[in-house]
């Protein structure tokens, strides 16, 4: 398809210019003021409308939508092993798969064009994002000590299918190793998936220094930080996402300050299962490459990025009372060149012809926007992601005026109805 969009307004143009934006197939094929359109276009007014490049939720766990306010004000450990676990032991692959297509309409709706995402159920994932037009980065979770057992055997078999399946579907997914965290992987374990990431070419995604609990065990059981055993066993080496972080020594930070690591944080699930704020203002100082997520819906409980945006600007605020730390601009950045950077698509994450469609329109008729001082400041500050009017990803239109043209929103609300009846 092709769309042109009549006199928009982008964020880096001067307030009260306008251009047109064309795109063709899944390219940002022109932008210049009273483009033609070329013939079979599809012409979309956008005055009164902002474009820019759409959010990157960097780290998630889509299907668990499911648990959605299930286990909610209780310490982590109980939240984790005895009230989440149980029930994703219980769910089946269909299950998962309107939990993942719930989560995908969250995220459309708010703004989010792509997700990294640690899951559990093979295929699933994969099969709603390729059902709804979604882009996702997927990780299949490992578990297990060693390299033989038969828990690490399966997923990891699991993981190669679901890569090879993805490919011969079209999704737009790109794909990695996802063992879980340091307290659930054996060292031995760990550093096959080193030699994997080697072998085959595949980033890692995996959990770090999550909780104060995470830190001290780790002290104790390896004599050292959980970021400076990862780096002990070669981890640190790869192309690797490390969600949260929250607790890092002084000298952890020269350990992360390298360009293929990324740190993802998540600040309404640090704080929401009392783990802290993870140090981003410092992390940015000392020349780590941050990005942002939104963690599980089961622990946040969205998977809503203005929000997430607006309580990472905060928070480090607060915890720094530095009113210039995590600017609205650094915010933005982080937000969509910086997630883009960390699943490796630096043709993602800004508005510039040559690049890949995977933008989103702001409807400026918005109160809670108004007036329109700066735009930045507005989407961070002020914006809750109900004024995301129109999604393309990949140059395909999947939100149009609000209306999600590939997801059948009322069958997915069935059906996840149908699974928590389970639960209740
Ligand atoms: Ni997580």
């Amino acid at each position: 398809m092709t769309y042109l969009l009549k006199n928009v307004h982008l964020l880096e143009a001067p307030e009260g210019e306008r251009t047109d934006v064309l795109i063709r197939g899944s390219r940002i094929d022109a932008i210049a003021p009273q483009l033609a359109a070329p013939e079979g276009a599809e012409v979309l007014d956008a005055s009164g409308k902002t474009l820019m490049p759409g959010l990157i939720n960097c780290h998630t766990h889509a299907y668990m939508s499911l648990m959605r306010n299930y286990a909610d004000d209780v310490p982590f450990s109980t939240w984790l092993f005895e009230r989440i676990t149980p029930i994703e032991d219980s769910l089946t692959n269909e299950d998962a798969y309107w939990g993942n297509l719930l989560s995908i309409m969250e995220m459309l709706r708010s703004g989010t064009t792509a997700f990294v995402d640690m899951q559990m159920f093979p295929r699933m994932a994969v099969k709603a994002c390729a059902d709804s037009g979604m882009r996702a980065h997927i990780t299949r979770g490992l578990v297990g000590e060693n390299r033989g057992d038969e828990s690490a055997k399966l997923r990891l078999d699991q993981a190669f299918d679901e890569m090879e399946y993805g490919r011969g579907i079209g999704a737009n997914c790109s794909f990695g190793l996802g063992p879980h965290a340091i307290y659930t992987c054996g060292e031995d374990l760990l550093r096959y998936v080193v030699e994997l990431s080697e072998e085959r070419g595949l980033p890692v995604n995996i959990h770090l220094a999550e909780t104060q609990y995470e830190f001290d065990s780790c002290m104790e059981k390896h004599g050292m930080t959980p970021t400076a055993y990862l780096n002990h066993l070669g981890l640190l080496d790869r192309e690797i996402l490390l969600a949260h972080c929250v607790y890092l020594t002084d000298e952890d930070y020269a350990l992360l300050a390298r360009p293929n690591v990324h740190v993802v944080t998540n600040p309404a699930s640090n704080m929401k299962l009392a783990n802290g704020a993870a140090p981003v203002q410092r992390m940015l100082r000392e020349g780590i490459q941050v990005a942002l997520g939104t963690d599980s819906a089961a622990s946040n409980n969205g998977l809503n990025m203005f929000i997430e945006m607006r309580l990472l600007s905060m928070v480090q605020k607060a915890v720094t009372k530095d009113a210039l730390a995590l600017t609205a601009e650094e915010t933005l950045k982080i937000a969509t060149a910086n997630g883009a950077a960390a699943i490796g698509r630096e043709d993602l994450g800004a508005v510039e012809a040559g690049r890949t469609a995977d933008l989103i329109l702001i409807n400026e008729a918005s109160e809670n926007l108004r007036p329109l001082y700066n735009r930045k400041a507005s989407l961070v500050y002020s914006a809750n992601g109900s004024e995301v009017s129109d999604v393309f990803i990949n140059g395909q239109l999947l939100m149009k005026d609000r209306e999600l043209l590939t997801i059948d929103e009322e069958r997915v609300f069935f059906e996840t109805e149908r699974i928590a009846e389970r639960y209740r």
